[in-house]
């Protein structure tokens, strides 16, 4: 008996995925690994370089060949992790309206979705890792030993992402920000490939009207007694 060695987090923009798992990661010395970030990385390569987002061909030969880490955090800015592109740090360029507008289109293509899985399958399957997406329960770690699905209202996420840009200074629209989440939601999950849905194994938990405290403290109950045989 030993506690979950692979803890796969998924649920929709803005369930608080990220912070919870950060905080799960480092409550017990793990890995963590936020995978929508590779989306995100792909996307802004993409953009950067002047591709067309609809070029199917070509985005999905930059997500083979783009070269993505996360690293411990060397900036004390409110980031979870570095991220670096091709050893550029884009931690929050990766996060800028533009991207968060045409990464879901990018994370349909079945081949970028293969490249990316294949990476993080390889990652998490080294074990003592804290896993964060939309499909790891699913697709990219079936076996993982606590599955959980983190999900809220449009209104109450659309919220959150308001505060998270508030708080880094930066401008914000609620009415917009609701819109977006909207359009990404519909098209994780209706894409064909890994769309975004909880595994049949998973233990489902609406944050609603739950801070992080409340919701930390209700995952680390469950990665307590979920102990593995
Ligand atoms: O979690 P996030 O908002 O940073 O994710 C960005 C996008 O990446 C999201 O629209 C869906 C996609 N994504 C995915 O399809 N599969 C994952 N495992 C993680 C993210």
């Amino acid at each position: 008996m030993g506690m979950p060695e692979i803890i796969a987090i998924d649920g929709p923009a803005g369930s608080g995925k990220s912070t919870i798992g950060k905080l799960l990661a480092e409550y017990l010395d793990y890995l963590y690994f936020d995978t929508g970030v590779m989306y995100r990385a792909v996307t802004l390569a993409a953009i950067n370089q002047g591709i067309d987002i609809e070029n199917e061909l070509r985005v999905s030969s930059l997500a083979q060949n783009v070269k993505i880490d996360l690293q411990t955090p060397t900036i004390k800015d409110g980031r979870n992790c570095d991220i670096l592109m091709d050893g550029q740090d884009v931690t929050w360029d990766i996060r800028s309206p533009e991207v968060d507008a045409k990464v879901s289109i990018v994370s349909a293509y079945p081949k970028v979705r293969q490249a990316l899985s294949e990476k993080q399958r390889q990652i998490g399957l080294q074990g003592k890792v804290v896993m964060m997406g939309r499909d790891i329960g699913t697709v990219v770690l079936p076996e993982a030993d606590l599955k959980i699905y983190l999900d809220a209202s449009l209104e109450e996420r659309a919220g959150r992402r308001y505060h998270e840009r508030i708080l880094r200074g930066e401008d914000a629209d609620y009415d917009s920000l609701l819109a977006m989440l909207r359009e990404r939601d519909r098209i994780d999950s209706t894409r064909e490939f890994a769309p975004l849905k909880p595994a049949d194994d998973s233990i489902v938990i609406d944050t609603d009207g739950l801070n992080i405290q409340q919701v930390f403290a209700t995952i680390l109950e469950l990665t307590e007694k979920h102990h593995v045989k």
